[in-house]
């Protein structure tokens, strides 16, 4: 549906150059990880992308219309769930429609029945629609961000945003999360970019990889690129310990959580360690190194 392009974008910050010349470009349907050290500027990618923030030279444009300020058809999907915990499920999920309506219809809930409709319709997709009553804030992280992705569907985007949607949750929640948006992503046709720190979760559930570093971007690629030596240079030399989510029961079987969101992914994704990256072990060790578990 829609094509979006970061053309030179710089944006700084008195002195803090937070984003330095990035550029590129996410066809229709890619689901792209932004990864980087705290303070790499992913962030501050994400807001010039929806136009949260504005850039300091360069552009960003969907199909060719540059981006200033919020559109309907950009989601974010925030780190903090950003969602209304005294409100039903049902009732946040319904507030995506709120920019098709007017601000009184909302407050009433007057929304159409096709807003209705869409409301229960992403619960359902986010495996929630038997909790569409529930008081959002008696949820758990994990539901609550799918919540968060309910409204962002209700949006009806053509594109995706997420900032480290998965940061505060533990690492069964944060597989289920990925695995969602992952599946919603593809069964919708949206381009998704999603920042994150956890490489192994990255490497998971990315198709596409972008790296930053200083406001730079460093690396651009697909999953056979994506490798030991490209996460070294993202993440230099700093010490990485903690960026792997560890080890559960959900990591080798996503669907041990209980979700059905694992089996939506296992079937899309191209999950099986190739030649080319060494395979399992030599990640595992990568994830043992950098924990210091094993050397
Ligand atoms: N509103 C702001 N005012 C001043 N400096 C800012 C502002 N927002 C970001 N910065 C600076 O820009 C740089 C990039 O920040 P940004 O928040 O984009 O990084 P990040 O990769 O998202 O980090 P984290 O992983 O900690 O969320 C940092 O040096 C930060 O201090
Ligand atoms: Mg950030």
């Amino acid at each position: 549906m829609s094509r979006i392009t970061v053309d030179g974008v710089t944006k700084r910050f008195g002195d803090t150059v937070a984003l330095d010349n990035v550029s590129f470009d996410v066809p229709e349907g890619e689901f792209v990880i932004v990864m980087g050290v705290s303070g790499s500027g992913k962030s501050t990618l994400l807001r010039c992308m929806n136009g949260l923030e504005s850039t300091t030279a360069g552009e960003v444009r969907v199909d060719d219309a540059p981006v200033t300020s919020p559109r309907d058809d950009i989601a974010m999907i925030f780190q903090q769930h950003n969602i209304i915990g005294q409100m039903t499920a049902y009732s946040n999920a319904l507030t995506g429609s709120l920019n098709r309506n007017s601000f009184i219809a909302s407050l009433l809930q007057l929304q159409d029945s096709t807003d209705k409709h869409q409301a229960l319709e992403a619960l359902e997709t986010v495996g929630l629609l038997d909790e569409a009553q529930q008081r959002a804030g008696q949820m758990s992280g994990g539901q609550q961000q799918r919540v968060g992705i309910a409204r962002a569907l209700v949006q009806n985007p053509a594109l995706l945003l997420a900032d480290e949607p998965v940061a505060s949750l533990d690492p069964g929640s944060s597989q289920q999360v990925m695995g969602y948006l992952r599946s919603v992503a593809t069964d919708r046709g949206l381009s998704a970019i999603i920042s994150l720190h956890q490489v192994n979760l990255a490497r998971k559930f990315g198709e596409r990889f972008i790296g930053l570093r200083d406001g730079q971007k460093v690396f651009d690629g697909y999953r056979d690129e994506f490798d030991l030596d490209v996460v070294d240079e993202i993440y230099g030399e700093i010490d990485t310990d903690g960026m792997f989510a560890s080890e559960t029961p959900a990591d080798t079987d996503p669907t041990a959580s209980g979700a059905d969101a694992g089996d939506m992914v296992t079937d899309s994704e191209p999950q099986t360690e190739t030649a080319a990256d060494g395979g399992a072990d030599k990640w595992a060790a990568k994830t043992a190194s950098v924990t210091g578990t094993m050397r």
